[in-house]
C-alpha cells in the first residue's frame, strides 16, 4: 500500500478553502453563536478537498462530523486524513475501498449515531433506513445533493418508509443550475480530455441526456467546436436541444458516427450491446451519471475478445473485427472517478455545499415544523446563499421599487391601472 501524503491533502485544502469565498463568510458568521452545536452530523460524499472545506465549516458551526465516501473511487486518501487529524473530525473512507469494505465504512459512520445526514445519492441514508432503523427515531432530516439521491427519496417516500423530513438540495437553484450544468459540463470535459490526451475540436460528441447536466456537456462541447448530438428519451427535452441548435438522434443513429459519448441520465444501459455493436473503431466511452451503470460494460465485455488498460483510466474493449472501444473510469463518473480526477471546480461547489449547510441549519432549526418526506430548500435559504456569493463577487444588483413591489403583487385590473 503506498504511503499517504497527509502535507498534500493540507495544500489540498488550503486551495480549496482559498476558492470557497462564502465557506469563509459562513465559518465567520457561526463563530459566535454555531447553529449545530453538539450535533453529531454525518456526511456522505465524495471526499476530495472541497468536500473537506464543507465539512470543516460544518465543525465550525458546533457539529460532530462523521464522514465517508458516496463513491469508492472518488475518495482521496490525502485529504481524508488531512481532515481526520483535525479535532472534532471522524472519516472511514479509502479509494478503490471492494464493496465489503466500502459498506463498512458506511455502517461504521452510523455506529456513531447521527443525528442528521448530509448525503449524495442517498447512499448512507438508504442504508440507515435498511440496515439501521433503530437510528430513525433520533434522526432530524437529511439533505440530498443529487438528482439520483431525491429520486431514490422520492421512492422511498412512496414506499412510506420514510419517517424524517429531507431537503432536495440537488433541486435548489443554487445548486442544480450552477453544478449540474457548469461543474459537471466543465470537469467532465476537461476530465475526458486528460485522461485521453486528444482533442475535441471537429470531433463528434454525443450527449446521452439533456437534463441539467446533460445541457451543460452538450453547450461546452459545442464551446470546445465538437459537433454535438443529443440523444432524450422525453419529447420537450428532445425539442428544447433541438432549438438550441443541438442534432437530436436515437442513440442508435448516433452509435454510426459518434467519436465520444458522454452519458448524463442517471438511468442504466443507456448505451448498451446493440448500440455498442456499432460503434467506429476508437471510440471514447464516458459517463457523468451518477452510477456506473450507463454504459453496460457487462455486454461490452460479452462482445470483446480482450480488455486491456491502455492508459491510466482507460480500457480498451477489442472487438471480434478488430475495432477498439475505449472505456473511461470504468463507466463510473468521468470528472471524478478518472485518474487524476478532482470533481466540479471549487467556486461550483462553493455554493452547492453552502446550500447543503444553509438547508441543513434551517432544518434543524425548523424540526418540530417540517413533516416527514421530501420537500424544497426554502426560497429565502436559497437566496440567502446567492446574496453571499455576489457579495463575494462584488457584484450588486438593483432593487424593485416600492411602486413595483405593489404592481407585482396587484391582480385586480383598477389597481393595475392604478399603478400605469
Ligand atoms: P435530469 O433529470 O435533469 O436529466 C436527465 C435527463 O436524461 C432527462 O432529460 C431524461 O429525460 C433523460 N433520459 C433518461 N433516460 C434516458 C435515456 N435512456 N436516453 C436518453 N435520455 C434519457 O438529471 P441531471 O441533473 O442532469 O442528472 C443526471 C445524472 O447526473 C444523475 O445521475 C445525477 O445524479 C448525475 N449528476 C452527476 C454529477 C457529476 O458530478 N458527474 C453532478 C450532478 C448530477
Amino acid at each position: 500500500m503506498t504511503e499517504v501524503d497527509i502535507e498534500l491533502g493540507r495544500k489540498k485544502l488550503a486551495w480549496a478553502r482559498a476558492h470557497m469565498p462564502i465557506h469563509a463568510r459562513l465559518r465567520a458568521r457561526f463563530h459566535d453563536n454555531p447553529p449545530l452545536a453538539g450535533i453529531t452530523v454525518a456526511v456522505c460524499s465524495h471526499l476530495e478537498a472541497k468536500t473537506g472545506v464543507f465539512i470543516e465549516t460544518l465543525a465550525a458551526a458546533g457539529a460532530n462530523v462523521v464522514f465517508t465516501g458516496s463513491e469508492p473511487q472518488s475518495t482521496q486518501d490525502d485529504v481524508v486524513a488531512a481532515l481526520n487529524e483535525q479535532p472534532g473530525l471522524t472519516g472511514y473512507a479509502r479509494r478503490g475501498a471492494d464493496e465489503t469494505a466500502f459498506k463498512g465504512f458506511h455502517m461504521a459512520v452510523l455506529e456513531h449515531g447521527p443525528r442528521f445526514i448530509l448525503d449524495d445519492a442517498a447512499e448512507l441514508t438508504a442504508r440507515l433506513v435498511h440496515h439501521r432503523p433503530d437510528l430513525l427515531g433520533a434522526l432530524i432530516g437529511t439533505c440530498e445533493q443529487t438528482t439520483t439521491g431525491v429520486r431514490r427519496l422520492q421512492a422511498m417516500h412512496a414506499e412510506g418508509v420514510m419517517a424524517f423530513p429531507s431537503y432536495a438540495v440537488n433541486d435548489a437553484p443554487m445548486k442544480h443550475y450552477f453544478d449540474n450544468v457548469h461543474g459537471t459540463g466543465e470537469s467532465t470535459l476537461s476530465n475526458i480530455a486528460q485522461a485521453t490526451n486528444l482533442l475535441f475540436a471537429g470531433k463528434h460528441v454525443v450527449v446521452a441526456g439533456y437534463g441539467y447536466c446533460g445541457r451543460g456537456l452538450a453547450e461546452k462541447a459545442r464551446g470546445w467546436n465538437a459537433q454535438v448530438t443529443v440523444t432524450e428519451v422525453e419529447p420537450r427535452r428532445a425539442l428544447e436541444a433541438h432549438m438550441n441548435g443541438f442534432r437530436v438522434a436515437t442513440m442508435a443513429e448516433a452509435a454510426e458516427y459518434g467519436d465520444v459519448f458522454v452519458t448524463a441520465t442517471g438511468n442504466p444501459e443507456v448505451i448498451r450491446g446493440e448500440h455498442l455493436e456499432r460503434m467506429k473503431d476508437g471510440v471514447v466511452l464516458a459517463n457523468a451519471g451518477h452510477f456506473n451503470i450507463e454504459i453496460d460494460t457487462s455486454a461490452l465485455a460479452d462482445l470483446a475478445q480482450g480488455v486491456r488498460e491502455v492508459r491510466p483510466g482507460i480500457d480498451e474493449y477489442r472487438l471480434a473485427d478488430g475495432r477498439c472501444l475505449n472505456v473511461l473510469a470504468q463507466g463510473r463518473l468521468a470528472n471524478l472517478a478518472a485518474p487524476g480526477a478532482m470533481g466540479h471546480p471549487a467556486e461550483v461547489m462553493d455554493q452547492t455545499f453552502a446550500t447543503q449547510i444553509m438547508a441543513a441549519v434551517d432544518l434543524v432549526g425548523r424540526r418540530a415544523e417540517v413533516p416527514a418526506g421530501v420537500h424544497s430548500v426554502p426560497d429565502a435559504v436559497d437566496r440567502a446563499v446567492a446574496v453571499i456569493k455576489l457579495e463575494s463577487l462584488g457584484i450588486s444588483l438593483d432593487r424593485l421599487t416600492h411602486r413595483q413591489s405593489r404592481f407585482e403583487a396587484a391582480w385586480r385590473i383598477e389597481d393595475i391601472r392604478g399603478q400605469e
